[in-house]
Order: structure tokens, then C-alpha cells, then sequence
């Protein structure tokens, strides 16, 4: 069976995969930790029916006004909480207990991206928030204009994979004390300026801004908590699913899988076996229909009994 992403601000990539390794069937209850727009959510709704159930998470909390909205013909099927998915084991312990399945799909919506006042994007001019939480938490205009240039190289060089690294620090520390930096733009347009020379197709401050937003987000923080807990929270036979956007996060997952597969991490974790050999790419239709699938990355695995 296909599955195919209902009008939304937001299409989810790897969805037939997604529904694949988890295998919903009804009376199953799954967890969503980055519910988003509801587009997983929904096909495991669909795929679970008449009766499995989706606990969806996420911090950000306009995403979930409006999968409230999206998802309400499901009813008390659904349930959605405001939290960072780090949170997993607390929020899950305190409504169903463990789950049959749990999906993560990492980073920010296109409706995240494409709002102006989210500060996400240099592609559009707005504050230079990035908080996927906006209410709490330092922005990252708050964060560049507080941290020293050995930190903000460390944070461009170590979340952004970025060559100017130290460069880029020192311009932007410099310009503080006189350029207001508090925009999308004017630190785009800075960047551009610090950057002596340019990977080709692309803005030179896309590395810069992902750097932040992981910074801004606790992003690997978040993660390692989740890959800690998340096996724990399955019942035995029950799977999870981790989608990534770029190599810190998907060697984080791959690591952090293997390591618990071969019982490496404590006595207590939980045990599982990696479902996904190799890592799971989107077929060439999708990314040809979706853009934002070129870069997943799909890995999976399945608590064992003991
Ligand atoms: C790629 S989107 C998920 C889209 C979703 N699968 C769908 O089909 O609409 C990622 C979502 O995860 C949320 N998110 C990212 N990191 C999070 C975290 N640490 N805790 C909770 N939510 C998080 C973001 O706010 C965003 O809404």
C-alpha cells in the first residue's frame, strides 16, 4: 500500500518506509515525537485503524495547533503534548506506558522554513530567531550576541561542518559592536562577506545558520537523550524509526544503534537488533517530487524480548 501526504504545509518524506519498519496494526499505540504537520501521523492513524493510537510530540507549539486542527477526525486517538522529544520517557510514562512503535523525524518543517518570523531561513528577512520552541530559550540573535569567537567557531565549526569557521567568528564579533545583526538577512549578508570563496549552488550561509539552529535547539543534545531513552519506552518486538537531515545526526544514530545492539552502552539499556543494514535513502521519485528528501536518512531498530 502507498501512502500519500494529505494538502499540508509540510510533506513527509519516507512515508511508505516509515510505514513499513513500523508496521502499525489497530490497537497499537505509536508515538510521534516530531508530530509536526501530521503527515506520519495520520498514515500510522490510517494504517492502525479502527483503533491504534498516536501520542504526538513536539515543542513547537503552532505545529501543534495546527495537527490539532488536521488530525481532529481522529478523535481521542490521538493525543498531543508539548514537549522536547528528550522528554520521551517522562511523558510517555505518565500517559500510555510503553509504545509499539516510535518515530523520530529530525529538524525543522517547510512550514518552520518558509515563515519569515521563525528566523530560520535566509532566504527570507525576518528576526533571527530559530527557537523551534518560542516560548523559551535563548534566540540565536540573543546567542551571537553574547558568545565569545572561540565558542561561535567551535559552534560553526563543530554543528556546521564550516571551513570559515574561525572567519566567520571574527567577522561577526567584530560587526557586533557596531551592525545591528538581529535579522536573517544581515547576518546572511555578512557571511557573505567573511567567505572567501563559495561551494558552488549554495548560499554561503547555509552552514552558519544550520551551525545555530542545532546550537539555538540543544539539537544533538535532544537526540542523544532520545536515542538513550527511546528503546526503553518500547515494548518488546517494538520499533523505532529515526529519519535524519545531515551526517552529525545520521553518525549520531547509526553510532548510538550499533552501540546498543551489541549491549555496548550500560548494563540497564534496553536490548535491540538494527533493522536497517544500510541506511534507507528516498527512491528517486521522491526526490524528484520532494526536495527536502535528498538528504534523509532512514535507520531503524526492533526492542528484543530480553
Ligand atoms: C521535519 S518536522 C516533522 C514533520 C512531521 N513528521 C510531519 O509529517 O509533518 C520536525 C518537527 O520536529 C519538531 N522538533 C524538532 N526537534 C524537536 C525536539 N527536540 N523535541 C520536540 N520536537 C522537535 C519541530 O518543531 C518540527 O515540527
Amino acid at each position: 500500500m502507498t501512502h500519500s501526504a494529505s494538502i499540508s504545509p509540510h510533506t513527509p518524506v519516507l512515508i511508505n518506509e516509515v510505514i513499513d519498519f513500523l508496521a502499525p496494526r489497530p490497537a497499537g499505540i505509536y508515538c510521534d515525537a516530531t508530530v509536526g504537520f501530521g503527515g506520519h501521523a495520520r498514515a500510522i492513524l490510517e494504517a492502525s485503524a479502527p483503533d491504534g493510537r498516536v501520542i504526538g510530540i513536539d515543542r513547537d507549539p503552532d505545529a501543534l495547533a495546527a495537527t490539532r486542527e488536521a488530525l481532529r477526525d481522529y478523535g481521542d486517538r490521538v493525543t498531543l503534548v508539548h514537549a522536547p522529544f528528550s522528554r520521551i520517557g517522562a511523558v510517555l510514562a505518565e500517559s500510555v506506558g510503553p509504545v509499539d512503535g516510535c518515530l523520530v523525524d529530525l529538524g525543522v518543517s517547510s512550514a518552520q522554513l518558509d515563515r519569515p518570523d521563525r528566523g530560520f531561513s535566509f532566504s527570507h528577512s525576518g528576526p533571527l530567531d530559530m527557537r523551534m520552541d518560542q516560548t523559551q530559550g535563548e534566540t540565536a540573535a540573543e546567542f551571537i550576541a553574547r558568545v565569545d569567537e572561540d565558542e561561535l567557531g567551535a559552534v560553526l565549526r563543530d554543528f556546521g561542518e564550516e571551513r570559515f569557521a574561525g572567519r566567520i567568528a571574527r567577522t561577526i564579533v567584530e560587526a557586533r559592536q557596531h551592525e545591528d545583526l538581529s535579522s536573517t538577512g544581515a547576518l546572511a549578508a555578512l557571511v557573505a562577506r567573511a567567505v572567501p570563496r563559495r561551494e558552488p549552488h549554495k548560499n554561503p550561509a547555509t552552514r552558519t545558520f544550520q551551525a545555530l539552529r542545532i546550537a539555538v535547539n540543544g539539537e544533538l543534545a535532544e537526540l542523544e537523550h532520545f536515542l538513550t531513552d527511546a528503546p526503553g519506552c518500547l515494548r518488546p518486538g517494538g520499533r523505532m524509526v529515526v529519519i535524519a537531515f545531515h551526517s552529525l545526526e545520521d553518525r549520531m544514530v547509526k553510532h548510538r544503534l550499533r552501540a546498543l545492539a551489541a549491549g555496548g552502552l550500560s548494563s540497564g539499556a534496553a536490548a535491540i537488533r538494527v533493522l536497517t543494514k544500510r541506511v534507507v535513502i528516498a527512491t528517486d521519485e521522491e526526490r524528484a517530487a520532494n526536495p527536502r528528501s535528498r538528504s534523509a536518512k532512514l535507520r531503524a531498530a526492533e526492542r528484543l524480548a530480553s
